[in-house]
């Protein structure tokens, strides 16, 4: 089993490149079913999300090319499939992203069948706003047994209006991608408004969709009859630069990052300039100070213009070592999304979660210890309270972290930090026992 050894304490100092969008780019590929031609994608960020993605595509019969670490042509004309078989059901059932093929199949093939989807584990994540908005659009949507079948009536979608009681990022994307091909007009309204919306908005118009309105709460889509090939650049990861932000607000020093939108990141640069931390923007990097003592401060996510939630996990790591009390309240997700906490608490950490919220008294420092990564954000957490903490950290089930960052390893290493990937056999039961009567 992987894990990551870190020996914390070091200063961050350098300049890295931040990757393609992982949000963006799992709401691209499957959109990229839709396309008749070849659909060029740069700035792919390398993860096992995308490899995922890709792999179930060219299963489908999509024609994948790998050009480069982080461009990849795919040419989904010749696909028939409208229903994912048997043994791609463990990937689909891996990863969120997977519910964006009913969204792809509905809109190419006017009928699709896949599993439920997977993804991080934090608690009940309904999806009853993808299937409202799919309804609206004329599919008649059965889940049972773990399956969802959706089937168009007339074989084609047809545009028409949805309000989502809940501003989802997923369901503003399921349908957006559907409504792309739709007959006629598609108002959704109550739309989330993540850049990764905006991104997916910009890919299919590229490859000739009308989308219009991503970015405000209100998108209009009229459809197409169909898309064609084009090239398209992915935006920057706003998680990922904001994950490196908040290690270097933990660790200090002073790190340049590049091939950034600092307009994606104001939410993430205010709270840090709150704590004491120096973040100047440039045109497509930040550069990332701090030298002096953390301050304390209180942190809500919200979605986006808002604090995100997928960095609710890193703030929290940081803060447990800035003098005071600090607040950091969930608000978009139900449960908190605080599981990692005790894993947090294992390095000394002071935090008491209530209900929605962790109240952190800051200590002077974290030590080191053998912790878990119980998500994919939560495992960024620990690597950032590793590389903050006195001692050494061992972070566990590094593969949630790997869905999501790039050669998380080595641009931390490029960064001076010291940390290593190991290969350690995981321990059976005999052994634990064993060690147990020793
Ligand atoms: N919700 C509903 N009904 C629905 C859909 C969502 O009630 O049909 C609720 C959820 O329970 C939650 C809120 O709406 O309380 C927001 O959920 P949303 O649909 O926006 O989340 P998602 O699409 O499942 C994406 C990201 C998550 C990120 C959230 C919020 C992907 C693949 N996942 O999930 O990212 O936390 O948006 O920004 O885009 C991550 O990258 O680590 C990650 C978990």
């Amino acid at each position: 089993m992987e894990k990551y050894v870190i020996r914390g304490g070091k200063p961050l100092h350098g300049e890295i490149e931040i990757s393609g969008a992982k949000n963006a780019a799992v709401a691209i590929i499957p959109a990229a079913l839709m396309v008749r031609g070849v659909c060029r994608l740069e700035n792919l960020p390398e993860i096992s999300d995308t490899d995922t993605l890709l792999h179930i595509l060219t299963y489908l019969g999509a024609d994948v090319r790998m050009i480069n670490r982080s461009t990849v042509e795919l040419d989904c004309t010749h696909v028939q499939m409208d229903s994912l078989p048997e043994e791609m059901w463990n990937m689909t059932r891996k990863i969120r992203a997977s519910y964006y093929l009913i969204g792809a199949m509905l809109g190419r093939f006017g009928r699709a069948r896949t599993t439920m989807p997977g993804g991080c584990n934090f608690g009940v994540r309904p999806i009853d706003q993808h299937i409202k908005g799919l309804t609206a659009l004329g599919a008649d949507i059965r889940m049972a047994g773990g399956f969802i079948n959706a089937t168009a009536s007339d074989g084609r979608l047809k545009g028409g209006t949805v309000y989502l009681d809940k501003v989802s990022v997923g369901a503003t994307i399921n349908i957006m991608i559907a409504a792309a091909t739709a007959e006629g007009r598609t108002v959704i309204e109550n739309v989330a408004r993540e850049p990764h919306i905006v991104d997916l908005a910009n890919f299919l118009n590229s490859m000739g969709a009308d989308v219009r309105g991503a970015g405000t709460d209100v998108i209009k889509i009229r459809g197409v009859r169909e898309l064609h090939g084009g090239s398209y650049t992915l935006i920057p990861d706003q998680i990922e630069a904001g994950t490196y932000m908040t290690a270097v607000a933990a660790v200090g020093g002073a790190v340049r990052l590049s091939n950034v939108i600092p307009k994606h990141l104001e939410c993430i640069s205010t709270k840090l300039r709150e704590m004491n931390v120096e973040v100047e923007e440039g045109d497509d990097y930040v550069l990332i100070r701090r030298d002096g003592p953390l301050h304390h401060t209180n942190v809500k996510t919200k979605p986006y213009p808002g604090f995100p939630t997928d960095m609710q996990p890193q703030m929290t790591a940081v803060l447990c070592c800035a003098p005071g009390v600090s607040v950091v309240t969930e608000g978009v997700w139900n449960n908190g999304r605080f599981k990692y906490v005790a894993e947090l608490k294992k390095m000394g950490a002071n935090i008491e979660v209530d209900d929605q919220s962790a109240f952190i008294q800051g200590v002077e420092q974290l030590t080191g210890a053998t912790v878990k990564a119980c998500d994919l954000r939560a495992g960024a957490a620990m690597v950032i309270a590793g590389l903050s903490a006195q001692g050494v950290t061992k972070v566990e089930d590094v593969v949630y972290i790997e869905r999501g960052y790039q050669d998380i390893v080595g641009k931390f290493r490029a960064l001076g930090a010291d940390i290593t990937c190991i290969d350690e056999p995981e321990e059976t039961e005999a052994d634990l026992s064993g060690r147990k009567i020793g």
